[in-house]
């Protein structure tokens, strides 16, 4: 038989994507209005994994007044950390190294000390995947699908990917202005880790020129050729859009390093795609970093909306009795799909979906090798 749910958990991990207030805010309000009490782990779980470094008991009460006029807000007012997976926690050693110590059962007892009945988990894959195994040692746990990449699997989107595009594309059409002046090749690089999503729609819907994903190794030579036949027809500036996550066929990802307990950090291909290009053609080139710009900043309409509905399907899914569920938008309604089917997992572009398409379409460039 399922348990009475009195009491629930809101947890926000890994990093931060607008829109993560709007479910917030939902799920507290449908929570409230079954008669439970909500509260909200600061900082993924580091709230209750070292409530010592926060002067209270790590948590903090969520009620209809405290997530009043929060819907617009980037960010999470929860705090989140990208550090503190319970299941590989860091613990340095009395000789200063570090190892990665498994400390979910002590998370679980925490959950029971604080009369917590069940978990909302609101992240990416990896968080998806803290809360299944959690659900696995046994707390009761749904999860909701956050992230600007786009690259959760079982869902149509993410929320927090609109707002990341949006503000791309508007970043975009601003270099167009002035590499049009300058008869210029800007080059921007767009986060997203290992899936090209970011860097396709917001090219796309920008009129780039060359999109670089990693789900194609590239060659600078055809994006050579594509800003050399537009200098022919009289366009002295090109716009190449590049995910961080983009490698050359002959050569890596590039990555900035990776910490203990951290995914690694991606970044830099921007720079090398500009002296490549720079190279081949002769033409002026510069290197534009968007970085967590596309993570800052108020969500847009469609963030705020999917944010209160993945946040009221989340409540609706305790209330009726599911556990080690995600919830997933399925146009146009919400599904309710097993965790295990996304932890860890991560959806790449499909190289033959429609966006892809239009912008083969179009003449945009993916860098793919010149057919002879
Ligand atoms: O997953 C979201 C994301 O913004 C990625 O696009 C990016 O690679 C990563 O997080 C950056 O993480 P951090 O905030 O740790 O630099």
């Amino acid at each position: 038989m399922t348990q009475t749910i009195k009491r629930i958990a809101l947890s926000t991990g890994g990093g931060d994507a607008p829109g993560l207030n709007a479910v917030i805010r939902a799920a507290t309000l449908a929570a409230h209005q079954r008669g439970w009490e909500v509260v909200g782990i600061r900082d993924g779980f580091n709230g209750l994994m070292v409530p010592e470094e926060y002067g209270d008991d790590g948590l903090m009460d969520l009620t209809p007044e405290s997530v009043r006029g929060i819907v617009h807000l980037g960010g999470t007012i929860l705090g989140t950390t990208n550090r503190g997976n319970p299941i590989a926690f860091p613990v340095q050693q009395p000789d200063g190294s570090w190892v990665e110590v498994d400390r979910s059962q002590e998370l679980i007892d925490r959950f029971d000390a604080n009369g917590i009945d069940a978990l909302i988990t609101i992240g990416g894959d990896g968080s998806l995947a803290i809360g299944h195994h959690l659900q696995q040692a046994g707390l009761r746990v749904i999860g909701v699908p956050k992230t600007i990449d786009n690259d959760l699997e079982r869902t149509a989107s993410t929320f927090g990917f609109d707002t990341a595009v949006s503000f791309a594309s508007e970043c975009i059409d601003r270099l167009f202005t002035t590499a049009t002046s300058h008869g210029r090749i800007l080059v921007v690089e767009v986060m997203g880790r290992y899936a090209g999503w970011i860097g396709l729609h917001a090219g796309v819907a920008s009129g780039a020129h060359a999109i670089l994903i990693p789900e194609i190794p590239y060659e600078l030579e055809p994006v050579a050729e594509v800003i050399e036949e537009r200098e022919r027809r009289g366009s002295k500036f090109s716009i190449v859009v590049v995910a961080e996550g983009a490698a050359p066929a002959s050569g890596h990802v590039s990555v900035i390093g990776k910490s203990i307990g951290q995914a690694e950090r991606l970044g830099g291909v921007g720079a090398k795609v500009t002296t490549g290009l720079e190279a081949l053609t002769g033409k002026e080139s510069r290197t534009v970093v968007l970085g967590h710009l596309l993570r800052g900043g108020s969500p847009t309409a469609f963030d705020r909306l999917l944010g209160l509905r993945f946040g009221a399907a989340a409540v609706r899914a305790l209330a009726e009795g599911r556990d080690g569920v995600m919830v997933a938008l399925n146009p146009p309604t919400m599904d309710y799909v097993p965790l295990v089917e996304v932890a860890k997992r991560q959806r790449h572009v499909p190289l033959d979906c429609d966006t892809m398409q239009t912008a083969r379409d179009l003449g945009i460039t993916f860098g793919e090798p010149l057919t002879v």
